[in-house]
């Protein structure tokens, strides 16, 4: 087990207080990026680290009769995202390590990973599984923090500090795994606090 994994099985009930502790700022770009995914009725959406399941909630509601398939290596965090769900009929959870999908190639309309690749050990085997499974010309959207610069470091360093040491989590750049993979960088979004890429299979 890692010391990811045993960190949100530990700390689960704690992690949606960070949603009121970025006053929202998360669930706003959540939203934004799955826009961007511009998905349909009728498809079928993979939530990479999926967490508390707030993501695959935005997104069983946005594109009406899809079926999204929600994954994470946390128990602890599945369960509350099942609660959350709980009236959600379009939404499968399955517990598994994101970088070993136990899925076919080219299956799913698009995918989504918020606040996900600044956590997971191997954001590049995270991503070249995503491409895997995703079909050709369809969007992954990620979303993940960057390390606050400017003004905004005198605000949120406190904070983004707090939030690498509980939730074991780091700053990345994808630029190098990206450009190993058959994507295309659609949008680029500067957050301010994060960073959001979306990408679409070659
Ligand atoms: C910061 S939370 C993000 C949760 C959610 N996507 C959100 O928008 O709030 C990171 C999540 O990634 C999961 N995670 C980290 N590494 C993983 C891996 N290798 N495979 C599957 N899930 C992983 C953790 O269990 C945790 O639920």
């Amino acid at each position: 087990m890692t010391a990811t994994k045993r960190t949100y099985d530990r700390l689960a009930i704690l992690y949606d207080l960070d949603d009121a502790m970025f006053f929202g700022l998360k669930q706003m770009w959540r939203k934004k990026i799955i826009d961007d995914l511009n998905v349909e009725k009728g498809q079928f959406i993979l939530d990479i680290a999926t967490g508390t399941g707030r993501a695959a909630k935005i997104l069983s509601k946005r594109a009406e009769h899809a079926q999204i398939v929600a994954i994470d290596f946390s128990k602890s965090m599945m369960d509350i995202a099942r609660i959350r769900n709980w009236n959600r009929d379009n939404i499968a959870f399955i517990l598994c390590d994101a970088a070993h999908l136990p899925f076919k190639d080219g299956i799913f309309d698009a995918a989504s990973c918020m606040c996900g690749m600044d956590t997971v050990d191997d954001p590049g085997g995270v991503i070249s599984e995503a491409t895997r499974v995703l079909k050709k010309k369809k969007r992954f959207g990620m979303m993940y923090f960057r390390k606050p610069k400017g003004w905004v470091k005198y605000i949120f360093a406190p904070l983004m500090k707090y939030y690498n040491i509980v939730w074991k989590t780091g700053y990345v750049d994808l630029s190098t795994i990206i450009a190993g993979q058959p994507l295309t960088i659609i949008k680029n979004r500067d957050l301010i606090l994060a960073d959001a890429l979306v990408v679409e299979k070659k």
